[in-house]
């Protein structure tokens, strides 16, 4: 059976970082929703792991989901993503130390579809995040094109990591989903080089 994107955007954070790197890096998660992929990042052993919403109710069901792990290594923020770089300056985290971004765009399933991440906000989260990562760490991007503000968001995302990928610094990727269709979900990894 295919995977889904979201699984294969774990598969290949899971196959791109040894068990060395995560127990002494952090990583975040720039849209918790139910905190599936909190969980994940979790599970996979990240030393830290800070992870952002604007919804009361989509922080509560991630602390929920991941109530078996210490309280010490996770850091819910009531806040948006743009608010990235403050946050790792204000918790005295080392940016060197970033390693992995996981961004699962548009809303909440099963929450009001009008509270959903928007280009402008999204793209300053990216640029935030590009500069704090560590040499080989990995941003991944789930767009979700077939709802209105995503298709401007994926658009944009595209466009941007188009230009990170010119640039040289940086590595883009691009996963479609199976039947892929200008709606149907794309998944993108931007990889940061080593100097
Ligand atoms: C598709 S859901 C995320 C799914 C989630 N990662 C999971 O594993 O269940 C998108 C989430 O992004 C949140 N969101 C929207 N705008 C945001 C912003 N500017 N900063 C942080 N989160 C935002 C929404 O509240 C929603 O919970």
């Amino acid at each position: 059976m295919a995977l889904t994107l979201t699984h294969q955007a774990h598969q290949i954070i899971r196959d791109h970082f040894d068990a060395e790197n995560v127990a002494h890096s952090f990583a975040i998660d720039a849209t918790c929703g139910n905190g599936h992929d909190t969980l994940f990042l979790l599970e996979l052993g990240f030393a830290q792991l800070v992870g952002f919403d604007i919804q009361d109710r989509a922080l509560l069901a991630t602390q929920e989901r991941c109530k078996n792990y210490s309280v010490d290594r996770l850091t819910l923020v009531n806040e948006s993503h743009s608010m990235l770089a403050e946050t790792i300056h204000d918790l005295k985290l080392s940016s060197h130390k970033l390693s992995c971004v996981v961004f699962n765009l548009g809303y909440l399933p099963s929450g009001d579809k009008a509270i959903a991440t928007q280009s402008r906000s999204t793209l300053e989260a990216l640029d935030q995040a590009c500069s704090a990562l560590a040499n080989g760490g990995l941003i991944s991007l789930l767009c979700y094109p077939g709802h209105p503000h995503g298709v401007e968001e994926t658009a944009d995302l595209i466009q941007a990591l188009t230009n990170l990928d010119i640039s040289g610094a940086f590595t883009l990727r691009r996963y479609d989903s199976e039947r892929a269709s200008a709606t149907t979900p794309v998944l993108l990894t931007l990889e940061k080089h080593a100097n």
